[in-house]
Order: C-alpha cells, then sequence, then structure tokens
C-alpha cells in the first residue's frame, strides 16, 4: 500500500422520506439559496414541487437555475456564478443526477474566484476553502458525486471534458431517496449501473501492491452489482433493488477503495473526450471502451484481469493460464453489460474514425496516461479504433 490521508466529510441522509432532512440541514449556510436542477425530470416526477415546499417551510429565498445539461457545459457554470454574485446567494441545493451535482461544484469554485473558472477545471487553479456550500438532492445512481470533491465539465466550444477535485466542493450533506430514482428510464439506469463497475475498476486496476482489503471491497461492490442489475432493470420501481444501486453508487467512488493505491483512470479520460467530441452518455461510453482497454492491458498484465474473472464472474481457473482467464474475463463482462441494454460499439452512437485524432488528443493529459499499464498516445489511439 502507498501511505495516504483520508477525509471525506459529506453527511449521507439515505432512505425513503430523508427530503424532509432539507429543513433541518440548510438554514445552518444560510437562506439565499440557489436551487440548481436538469432538463424537467424533476419537474415531471413531482420532486420539484416538494422541494419548493421545504424551502418555503424554512423561508429560504430562492433563485433557480434550471436546464443544466446532461455532460455539463461551461456556459452554465457561468451563469450559475454570475446568479449567485448578483443576488447575493449563500448556499447551492442541487436537485438531479451527477451532472447537476458536477456544475454545483463547478459554481461553488468560481463564485470566490476572480478569474475565469475554468483556469479551475482545466489549469488545475486550486478551488478556494470560500467555495459556496451545496447540499444535494441525488435522483441518479452513477457517479457517486454526492460523496466526492470531483466535478467533470465540457467547454463544449473547445471540444473539452475535464475534471477538476477539491475538498471545498465536496457536498455538506446529500440526500439519497431510493424512491426519488425510481423514475430514471431503463437506458439512463443501465448507463448508471456500468459507470458505478468502471469506477471499482478504475480503482481496481491499480499500480500498487498488497491492498487484498480494497480488491475485495471492490469486488464485494461489482457482484452486488451484477446480482441486483439484471432484477432493476426489469422492475425499475422496485424499492429495494434501487436502494442497493443508490449505496453501490456512493460507495463505487467515494474515496473507500481508492485508500493507499495508484489508481488508473485512463479509461474514464478516453471516454471523456469522446463525449466532448461526441456529447454521448458517459456510461453508455463506457461500456465500449472498457472492454477494449482491458484487452489491451491485459496482453502485458493480464493478472488482475484474470483474477477479475475467478472472482467477480467465478470463472475456474483450473488448468488455465492468466491470459486465457483474462479473455474469459473480458468476455463475461461484455456479455453481461450487453445482457442488460449496454452498447459495445462507438459506431451504435453514430461514431466512426473521422475524429479519431481529436479524441486522442484531447484524452491525453501528459505524454501518458493511466497506471495499472500507462498509456501512450499510440495505445489511447488503438483503443478508440478497437472501439468503433
Ligand atoms: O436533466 P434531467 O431532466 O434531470 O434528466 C436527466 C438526464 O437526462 C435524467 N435523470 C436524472 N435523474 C432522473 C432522470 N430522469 C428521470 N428521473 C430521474 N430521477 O438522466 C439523464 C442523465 O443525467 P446525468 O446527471 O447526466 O447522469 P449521470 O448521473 O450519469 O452524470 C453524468 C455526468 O457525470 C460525470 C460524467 O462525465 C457526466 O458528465 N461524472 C462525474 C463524476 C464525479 N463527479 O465523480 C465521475 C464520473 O465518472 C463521471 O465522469
Ligand atoms: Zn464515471
Amino acid at each position: 500500500m502507498e501511505k495516504f490521508e483520508f477525509y471525506n466529510p459529506t453527511k449521507l441522509l439515505f432512505g425513503k422520506g430523508q427530503l424532509s432532512s432539507l429543513k433541518k440541514e440548510i438554514p445552518a449556510y444560510g437562506k439565499r439559496v440557489l436551487l440548481l436542477y436538469g432538463g424537467g425530470s424533476m419537474k415531471k416526477s413531482g420532486l420539484y414541487d416538494k422541494v419548493i415546499h421545504e424551502l418555503k417551510e424554512i423561508g429560504a429565498t430562492v433563485v433557480e437555475l434550471g436546464g443544466v445539461e446532461p455532460n455539463p457545459r461551461l456556459t452554465t457554470v457561468k451563469k450559475g456564478i454570475n446568479l449567485i454574485k448578483e443576488n447575493q446567494l449563500d448556499f447551492i441545493l442541487a436537485v438531479g443526477g451527477g451532472s447537476v451535482l458536477d456544475c454545483a461544484k463547478a459554481i461553488a469554485a468560481g463564485v470566490p474566484y476572480d478569474g475565469d473558472v475554468w483556469d479551475i477545471v482545466l489549469k488545475k487553479v486550486k478551488a478556494s476553502s470560500n467555495s459556496v456550500p451545496i447540499g444535494t438532492v441525488l435522483t441518479l445512481a452513477a457517479t457517486g458525486s454526492e460523496m466526492n470533491g470531483n466535478s467533470v465539465i465540457t467547454n463544449w466550444e473547445e471540444n473539452e471534458k475535464k475534471s477538476f477535485n477539491s475538498i471545498h466542493v465536496y457536498p455538506r450533506f446529500s440526500i439519497l431517496d431510493p424512491e426519488l430514482t425510481f423514475s430514471v428510464p431503463r437506458d439512463q439506469t443501465v448507463y448508471g449501473i456500468v459507470d458505478i463497475m468502471s469506477h471499482v475498476f478504475e480503482q481496481y486496476f491499480h499500480a500498487s501492491s498488497h491492498a487484498p482489503l480494497q480488491e475485495r471491497i471492490g469486488e464485494a461492490i461489482l457482484r452486488t452489482v451484477i446480482e441486483t442489475a439484471p432484477k432493476l432493470v426489469n422492475d425499475l420501481n422496485n424499492y429495494e433493488y434501487r436502494e442497493v444501486m443508490l449505496l453501490n453508487g456512493t460507495l463505487a467512488l467515494n474515496g473507500l477503495t481508492a485508500m493507499g493505491v495508484k489508481t488508473d483512470w485512463a479509461t474514464h479520460y478516453i471516454e471523456h473526450a469522446v463525449s466532448a467530441v461526441h456529447d454521448i452518455p458517459h456510461g453508455g461510453g463506457l461500456a465500449i471502451l472498457f472492454p477494449r482497454w482491458m484487452e489491451h492491458v491485459a496482453a502485458v498484465r493480464p493478472e488482475k484481469v484474470a483474477q477479475l474473472g475467478v472472482r467477480v464472474f467465478d470463472l475456474d481457473p483450473a488448468g488455465k493460464t492468466d491470459t486465457q482467464l483474462a479473455a474469459e474475463a473480458i468476455e463475461s463482462l461484455v456479455k453481461f453489460w450487453t445482457s442488460i441494454g449496454a452498447p459495445t460499439k462507438l459506431s451504435d452512437y453514430g461514431i466512426d474514425d473521422k475524429e479519431i485524432e481529436l479524441m486522442t488528443e484531447r484524452a491525453m493529459l501528459a505524454d501518458q496516461i493511466g497506471n495499472y499499464v500507462p498509456l501512450s498516445n499510440e495505445d489511447v489511439r488503438k483503443i478508440l479504433r478497437n472501439s468503433l
């Protein structure tokens, strides 16, 4: 293991009816609230009215910013920053999926910063401890944004989708009521499932030695997702399946399995580059890219892919090499994702080879990305080509 520090300040409020905790939580941060939400699902499901009711009960002054895009855009972040400054707001309530939550984090960090907020995302200017406090009501199990300090923002004009991380933008509290995820349609539910599993993979395929507990925790999350997902996608209003998936999503990316290990994240960088150029759903992109990434790394280091096959997909290792087991593990993963309705090729989204160069360039943060097996420009290009 590597030495590490762990601090996660987010208070989780999990379970049926937790929305009423808003009254208790918000006043500690002030009553002038920016209510941030997405493209309309919240109004359709009736959640909007319930949130407004809670805010009225504490006498909050509410300024709204709806229409946050899936793959949230820098332009919307800037609108939010202006609204907070113009109206002297002191708290952001983000209601939605990862996109709304990520947008809230960038707004929060952008308010006390004198320059262009894009500097914080792209140039890694540090977010200030004066970032605006955030609370969230999560409506989709996927990103883990409800209990981490990550924010992923798209600068559509520049075809850049980049992330930043800061301890100062962790949500102060996050409300997770499984019932609020009932209305997530089947396709978005599947994308969320793929994203959750992918987050485990990015940490499971680490470049450190001797981290058996972190790996076992990752495997437990994966096995629980695999057990629950097929039942959930055929029974979207089932409270217990939604509940299990919601908790899986949070634990997959709240720092738990990253303790003491050098994590990978190359596949996420590649997916962010694909969606920066083609605006596809994040989980859909990962379902296509992850098996191709695994094939690539298994050619050099098959052992962890083999371990995944044995411990998560119950492959029988008797008489097989790691290379054979790795190939079977990848086949099992693709079979599983296909069975729940995930895409398998970039051409499923109408993407051809025209923009491979741009996507390759956008995926590279430095000369190499990833840690389990560092990838060069040429490797990324190859993975993208194999994904077409
Ligand atoms: O915008 P609305 O109308 O709300 O509809 C959304 C959106 O169309 C809909 N939805 C959300 N909750 C719903 C619902 N529809 C019906 N009922 C509900 N209860 O689902 C669609 C997708 O929402 P979005 O928030 O975009 O999905 P997700 O949570 O998967 O977030 C994806 C974004 O998060 C980033 C991704 O790159 C992408 O930009 N990520 C953030 C991470 C983080 N902060 O740690 C890590 C991830 O790896 C990821 O990169
Ligand atoms: Zn992800």
